[in-house]
């Protein structure tokens, strides 16, 4: 296996980023230097993925900072860029994380923040690959033989800072040699499954089917896969987990399949401030990314999208919820918000 793709890198005065919308076809890198382009490459999902929009966000608290030495911004105004940077995408928490993590390091000034931001950067790929242990040691415990993974959207190297948390599992098992194929599903709207998680699958050699999401309940029936890994942009504290719309589906075919659904999420995505799923604020995306196809109107005229970006999948769904720390059934009442109660995190 090929060394392992890194999509964040800082180069000193900017955050240099892969712009997801250029992939499959070509693997373009762009610098963001200014909060707008920053907040532009996050809203067209240029970067995009829960734990890479944690460590975006707090570099980007840099790059606000930088801006205002730059532009000779007030102190309101860099508040408000701040909160610019934050609220780009409402869903995901780890966004809100990585900023609020780093801001209140600006009054120890620029070099304090950057190392902060640093650090989250490089801590999300030893918590990546903590989660791809522990969920390879749970899967291989219940699954004898090589295990068939269905999932869903991207959570791979290029969701977040290196290696993947949902597909950081999956890259363990192939490499315990304990994997036989992964179905991938395309995700609609904007094709993570099929334009990136494919070409991460490819890049590794890791056999593997995209398939249309409207597949994905078929093959679970049809007893094709063993288990479904999927990853989380915000877990409440009962459990109940936000992700790429069409994940609730495959959660509800799995429990009528009776295999496990699995959500590998690093803690920052844990949000035990939100009580349950009814509390997560769902993105809802403009109308022409299901209207059209590659640009061109296949709707009539005068039909309009119903668009959200994620859904919530109930706790009562969720057969384990991994983390870098370890793995909690949740469907048999192990939930986050009641390890935190017990002083575990
Ligand atoms: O809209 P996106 O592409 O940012 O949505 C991403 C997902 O839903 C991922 O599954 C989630 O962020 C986990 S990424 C490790």
């Amino acid at each position: 296996m090929r060394e392992p793709l890194r999509p964040i890198e800082w180069t000193g005065n900017a955050v240099r980023v892969i712009d997801q919308t250029e992939l499959p076809g070509r693997l373009v890198r762009m610098s963001l230097e200014s909060v707008e382009q920053l907040v532009d490459a996050i809203q067209r999902l240029a970067v995009r993925g829960a734990p890479q929009l944690g460590a975006v966000g707090a570099l980007g608290v840099v790059i606000a900072m930088d801006q205002c030495a730059r532009e000779g911004w007030s102190p309101a105004e860099l508040d408000a860029a701040i909160a610019h940077i934050r609220a780009a995408r409402p869903t995901a928490v780890n966004l809100a994380w990585g900023v609020d993590r780093v801001s209140p390091l600006i009054s120890s000034g620029r070099q304090a923040v950057l190392a902060a931001a640093l650090d989250i950067v490089e801590q999300d790929e030893r918590i990546n690959r903590a989660i791809g242990r522990h969920g390879a040691d749970w899967v291989q415990a219940r699954v004898p033989g090589r295990v068939r993974v269905l999932t869903h959207c991207n959570t791979g190297a290029l969701a977040t800072t290196a290696w993947g948390t949902a597909l950081g599992v999956i890259r363990e098992l192939h490499a315990r040699g304990a994997l036989e194929v992964v179905f991938v599903d395309e995700t609609r709207p904007l094709l993570q499954g099929a334009r990136l998680t494919a070409w991460e699958l490819v890049q590794d050699g890791i056999p593997h089917y995209v398939q249309a999401d409207g597949a994905a309940a078929s093959t679970i029936l049809r007893g094709l896969v063993d288990v479904a890994i999927i990853g989380a942009d915000r877990i409440a504290a009962n459990g109940d987990t936000a992700n790429k719309i069409g994940s609730v589906g495959v959660a509800l075919a799995c429990a009528d399949a009776g295999i496990p659904f699995i959500v590998a999420a690093p803690e920052s995505t844990v949000d035990v401030r939100t009580a349950s799923g009814a509390d997560i604020e769902i993105e809802m995306r403009d109308g022409a990314e299901v209207l059209t196809w590659g640009g061109v109107r296949v709707a009539p005229e005068g039909t309009r999208a119903h668009n959200p970006a994620f859904d919530v999948t109930p706790a009562r769904l969720i057969t384990a919820l991994v983390t870098e720390e370890g793995v909690l059934e949740v469907s048999a009442g192990q939930v986050p918000g009641d390890r935190l109660s017990s002083g575990v995190r």
